[in-house]
């Protein structure tokens, strides 16, 4: 965790925010471990005195979820990993494991995120086109943004953090990733920490390949990733003015506190980047927190498109403020399982816009950053 983007971001501790909707800042209390900014082992502290919560910073991330408990019983394996193994012991316990479990799961994600992440770092030719999904994604989406406030950026579920790298390239800002997956977020933190990023690609069955790549950006300094719900931000009321958050939306329980999380985080005037292919699951969401995707006899007809509109709207009512989509397209996003398999998603990818409702002054800087 930097110590810059911990003074930038001001995180409160999310069991005062989920018990008693109470804002208590945290504080940096142990340091057992740093490197320059950056506090990699340590822990924070909830101010509140009938609070007292510890959250620990492990491997540089901060973990800052309400259900501190659940998270680390959950990602024991995750945070316990060894990452000092050869690759071929490495393959033989993932042949022992199996697909089905943890392992075989975190390794299959971590190759389709990290594959489409920085696959073209492994290009020999530094000229050839970028061929990430997410980068081009990403780009599709941003040049159709409104002009950016100046402000720190929040890019929700970086997974191993591609966009939160481009997004500090391109705006010279401080840009937070965060994301709820450990594994995920270490790979992410590798690139900080080493300016590499080491991982298994899944060739067939339970066969791996180690890649290692070096990896560069400009701008590396600017960017941090910690573990938080995006469902539960941690973070005061307009704290930043451009949130990203590329393919979340029907992944989490609930889609609605995702998008309320976000708005209330957002500065008026600033603006979200949005995509989803509406992939819906019920594995990942109960279906009756769908947007859209069931119930093709009502008014909607099931079209998650117009769904979204109505539920962006029932928030900014609920926020006092007006959530307003600028620009909507579609856009190819490839995840890749294997070497002989991958899933072509056609994202609905939106802009959407946080005004004030009218009738509410709203005091801000116009402090124009493209
Ligand atoms: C489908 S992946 C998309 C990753 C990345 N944005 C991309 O498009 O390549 C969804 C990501 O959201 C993260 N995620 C799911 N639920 C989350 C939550 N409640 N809070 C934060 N991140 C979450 C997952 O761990 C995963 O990294
Ligand atoms: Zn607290």
């Amino acid at each position: 965790m930097r110590r810059s983007h911990f003074d930038l971001f001001r995180p409160n501790c999310p069991v005062c925010k989920r018990l008693f909707d109470r804002n208590s800042p945290l504080k940096l209390v142990h340091i057992f471990e740093s490197e320059r900014d950056q506090v990699i082992e340590g822990s924070l502290h909830c101010t509140d005195i009938n609070c007292q919560s510890e959250f620990p910073i492990l491997d540089g991330i901060p973990i800052l979820v309400p259900n501190l408990r659940q998270f680390i019983a959950d990602s024991s394996s995750g945070i316990l990993s060894r990452q000092d193994l050869s690759p071929s012991t490495i393959s033989l316990i993932g042949d022992c494991c199996g697909n089905d479990s943890w392992m075989g799961t975190t390794r299959q994600h971590l190759s389709s995120y990290a594959f489409d992440h920085y696959q073209d770092f492994e290009g020999k030719d530094p000229n050839a086109p970028v061929s990430s999904s997410i980068v081009g994604l990403l780009e599709k989406g941003l040049k159709d943004l409104s002009p950016l406030l100046r402000g720190p950026i929040l890019d929700v579920g970086c997974s191993v953090g591609r966009t939160s790298f481009e997004l500090a390239e391109r705006f010279h800002t401080p840009v937070l990733g965060i994301d709820l997956n450990f594994s995920m977020l270490r790979c992410a933190h590798q690139i900080l920490r080493e300016r590499r990023i080491d991982y298994d690609l899944r060739r067939v069955g339970t066969v791996y390949d180690r890649i290692s790549l070096p990896v560069q950006f400009e701008n590396l300094d600017l960017v941090d990733f910690w573990i938080c719900d995006a469902m539960a931000l941690p973070f005061g009321e307009g704290i930043s003015p451009f949130v990203n958050c590329l393919n979340v939306l029907d992944c989490v329980s609930s889609p609605v506190n995702l998008l309320i999380s976000i708005a209330r985080v957002m500065q008026f005037g600033g603006s979200i980047l949005l995509s989803s292919p509406y992939d819906w699951s019920p594995s990942a969401t109960p279906v009756e927190a769908w947007i859209g995707g069931h119930s093709q006899r009502s008014v909607n007809q099931g079209r998650s498109e117009a769904h979204l509109e109505q539920v962006l709207s029932t928030i900014g009512n609920l926020l006092n403020c007006k959530l307003t989509v600028q620009h909507q397209t579609n856009s190819n996003w490839r995840v890749r399982l294997h070497e002989r398999c991958s899933v072509d998603y056609n994202c609905h990818l939106l802009s959407i816009t946080k005004q004030a409702s009218q009738g509410i002054e709203v005091h801000r800087q116009r402090n124009v950053l493209i």
